[in-house]
C-alpha cells in the first residue's frame, strides 16, 4: 500500500515540484505517492505542474463558498475521499478553521520560510531581512490551531552575515525546503516520526531511511 500524500497551494508551487519529483513512481517500489492536490487560487501555477504530473487537481477558492469555514468543510470531505495518510501545506497561503485542523491533526504538515518560533505568519523572510537576523532557516513541522506554532519535524538554518537581496535569500531558502520536505514526508511515511510522551510538542526522529 503506498502512503498517500495530499498537498495544498496557492501559487507557484515550486516544492509541490520537489515532491513531485522527489517521489516520481518507480515501478515496484513502495514509498509516499502525491494523489491530489488543491489550491485556494484557480491561477496557482502548481495547478499546471500537478497536471503535468498526470495528478488529480482541484480549487477551492473561499469566495466560491458562504464563508471560510464552509470552505475548508468541502476540502476537507474532498481530501477524505482519496483516503490521505498525510496533508502537506506546500505554499498554502491561508488560515485554515478549527474544525479542519482537528480533522487533520497529526496527518497536517506544513512548509515555513524561517526557523520557528521566529517570524510566523506572512512574508518570514521580510520580517527575517528587517529585522537583521544572521541566522535564517526553514522549518517543516505539524499544524495546530495557532500560526505556525505546531511541534517542528524538522529545521535546517543558513547564516547570513549580511543579507539585502530578497531574491537570492528567496534561492536558498526553496533550496533547503525543496530538500526539507520532501525528507519530512518520507520520514513520516517511513513511520519514523513520533511525539514525545513527556511533552507531545517534542518530535522524536526514531529511524533514518
Ligand atoms: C515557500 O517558501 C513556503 O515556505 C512559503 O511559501 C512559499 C511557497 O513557494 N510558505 C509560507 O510562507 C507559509 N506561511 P512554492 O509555491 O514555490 O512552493
Amino acid at each position: 500500500m503506498p502512503f498517500r500524500v495530499g498537498v495544498l497551494i496557492s501559487g507557484q508551487g515550486s516544492n509541490l515540484q520537489a515532491l513531485i519529483d522527489h517521489f516520481a513512481r518507480k515501478e515496484g517500489v513502495p514509498g509516499p505517492e502525491i494523489v491530489c492536490v488543491a489550491s485556494s487560487r484557480a491561477d496557482a501555477l502548481g495547478l499546471e505542474r500537478a497536471r503535468n504530473a498526470g495528478i488529480e487537481t482541484a480549487v477551492f477558492d473561499k469566495t466560491d463558498h458562504s464563508d471560510r469555514d464552509a470552505r475548508d468543510a468541502a476540502l476537507g470531505n474532498w481530501l477524505d475521499d482519496h483516503n490521505l495518510d498525510l496533508v502537506v501545506l506546500a505554499g498554502f497561503m491561508e488560515i485554515l478553521s478549527g474544525p479542519f485542523i482537528r480533522r487533520f491533526e497529526g496527518r497536517l504538515v506544513n512548509v515555513h520560510p524561517s526557523l520557528l518560533p521566529a517570524f510566523p505568519g506572512v512574508n518570514a523572510i521580510e520580517q527575517a531581512l528587517a529585522y537583521g537576523v544572521k541566522v535564517m532557516g526553514v522549518t517543516v513541522h505539524f499544524v495546530d490551531e495557532g500560526v505556525d506554532t505546531g511541534p517542528v519535524v524538522l529545521q535546517e538554518a543558513f547564516e547570513l552575515p549580511y543579507a539585502r537581496d530578497m531574491e537570492e535569500i528567496e534561492h536558498r531558502v526553496h533550496e533547503i525546503e525543496h530538500r526539507l520536505l520532501p525528507r519530512a514526508v518520507e520520514l513520516i511515511a517511513a513511520g519514523a516520526v513520533s511525539r514525545d510522551e513527556s511533552n507531545p510538542r517534542v518530535v522524536r526522529i526514531t529511524q533514518a531511511t
